[in-house]
């Protein structure tokens, strides 16, 4: 790898500490919390959807001083959420207008691998392309799109490039309650007001800003004056979402891929980087609280990583009654027996001169070498072991997985709940196994979701023959 091409490498090489950061006073708060814009459908036919995505740099104002440059999808900060029907047609046109190329990934959807945005598929600058797919049944779920090029999604993505896409059930057991959607993202600001390159820290613990937005709004107000279905991105880099909804009962009712079986209830709820979650909040109080992400521990030796407490939103809640959830939600397509097996070992190392290396079975990322072969439709087990002192978590292309247990100092543990997964956070040291099967052919891309570490190579190729 060149570090030299990474965003904010160049700059880090002459000072490692931070540069002046922007006060958290500098931006307002307490706007009621915007939804997010819907991408327009221009497709006259039936179950298709088209538009066009155009990625390039805009100027924000974020106040009367202080003017941003982004980059954006559509002028907008999040993306356009795409709003779509399992077995619609897409056909989403993207044009390229960045400073670098580009490609866009649909995270989570089981989409061809050569419409999927690998980094071996980039759009030039300047340039434009096509992504087209179908989408299943039985795939509905919350997903989102972000960049994937070659050693730019870390950057591209702090500067502003990612949205929403959820893909909606004919039959949805829980369409009569109202729908908030939750995204939210980090930013990091100079004093200057523009976009800070990656310091040190943030290329080995994953980029923090001093900025968690809520659909592209600082520290907003929400509203929730009835039992209400919230679907929930971190979209952040590297930040641990660890979020508490006092005043409120919360059952957990989605993950990643869908409609999990049943609810769960729960206070904690916690989201890695790429991690998605759909709950029922019910307010149980008339009340104002805080929507926070409390502490959480990434680290159990070495460089401690700790998250400290962040005040996200205010919420206004009026007091109300619990909806009647259908006991079973969906009932959940079983695997069945694995038939094929799979090992992954996530390291890191700190080498001198050029810092932190992230490595899975002990390799940096590369896009010319596959390094796991599978066979489409095949039921396998994977077992992935976090050989670090830090949490980073384990995502895949092109299907959803659950997960079978974690295993921590040789204690056995099943998961608290079974849903569809594409994302899995793992502690240091602790091990996941996965069920997963991949039903169409082509070269897929596994990395930790802490984007830098997946921009440093913790990133491996699997091709499904
Ligand atoms: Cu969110 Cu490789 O993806
Ligand atoms: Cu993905
Ligand atoms: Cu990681």
């Amino acid at each position: 790898h060149n570090m030299g091409h990474m965003g904010g490498m160049n700059s880090m090489q002459g000072h490692m500490g931070q540069n002046k950061l922007l006060p958290v006073s500098a931006l307002p708060t307490g706007t009621p919390l915007p939804t997010l814009p819907l991408l327009k459908n221009t497709s006259q036919q039936a179950n298709t959807f088209e538009a066009t995505l155009h990625a390039r740099p805009i100027k924000v104002t974020l106040t009367p001083e202080i003017t941003t440059e982004f980059w954006a999808y559509n002028d907008s900060i999040p993306g356009p959420s795409i709003e779509v029907f399992e077995g619609d047609t897409i056909k989403i046109t993207v044009k390229n207008d960045l400073p670098q190329p580009t490609t866009v990934h649909w995270h989570g959807l089981p989409v061809p691998a050569d419409q999927d945005g690998n980094p071996q598929d980039e759009i030039p600058v300047g340039g434009s392309r096509v992504y087209t797919f179908t989408l299943p049944e039985g795939c509905a779920g919350t997903y989102w799109y972000h960049p994937h090029g070659h050693e730019t999604v870390a950057e591209q993505a702090f500067r502003g490039l990612a949205g929403t896409l959820i893909v909606r059930a004919k039959n949805d057991p829980l369409v009569h309650l109202p729908e908030q959607q939750w995204l939210f993202s980090d930013l990091k600001l100079n004093s200057d007001g523009q976009i800070a390159d990656n310091s040190m820290m943030d290329w080995m613990n994953g980029r923090e800003g001093q900025f968690t937005l809520l659909n592209g709004s600082h520290q907003p107000k929400i509203t929730l004056t009835e039992a209400t279905r919230v679907r929930l991105w971190n979209a952040c880099s590297g930040r641990y979402l660890n979020l508490n909804f006092p005043g409120c009962d919360v059952q957990l009712v989605g993950t990643d891929g869908g409609l999990m079986e049943k609810p769960y209830a729960l206070e904690i709820l916690l989201l890695s980087p790429g991690e998605r979650a759909e709950v029922i909040v019910t307010p149980i109080q008339t009340a104002t609280a805080m929507l926070q992400s409390f502490a959480y521990d990434r680290g159990k030796m070495g460089p401690k990583v700790i998250e400290i407490p962040r005040f996200l939103a205010e919420m206004g809640l009026t007091e109300s009654k619990a909806p009647t959830l259908p006991s079973i939600l969906r009932p959940l397509p079983q695997l069945g027996t694995a038939t094929a097996s799979k090992y992954l070992e996530y390291t890191e190392e700190m080498k001198m001169g050029s810092g932190m290396k992230f490595y899975i079975n002990g390799k940096s990322h590369d896009m010319a070498r596959i390094d796991l072969v599978s066979n489409a439709g095949e039921v396998e087990e994977w077992t992935i072991f976090n050989n670090s002192h830090m949490d980073h978590n384990f995502h895949i292309h092109g299907t959803q997985f659950t997960v079978v247990n974690y295993e921590l100092d040789g204690d056995k543990r099943l998961p608290d709940y079974i849903g569809h997964k594409d994302t899995v956070n793992l502690r240091p040291y602790e091990t996941v196994r996965i069920k997963i099967r991949q039903d169409l052919k082509g070269l897929r891309m596994y990395h930790c979701h802490i984007l830098e570490h997946e921009t440093l190579g913790m990133m491996g190729q699997l091709n499904v023959i």
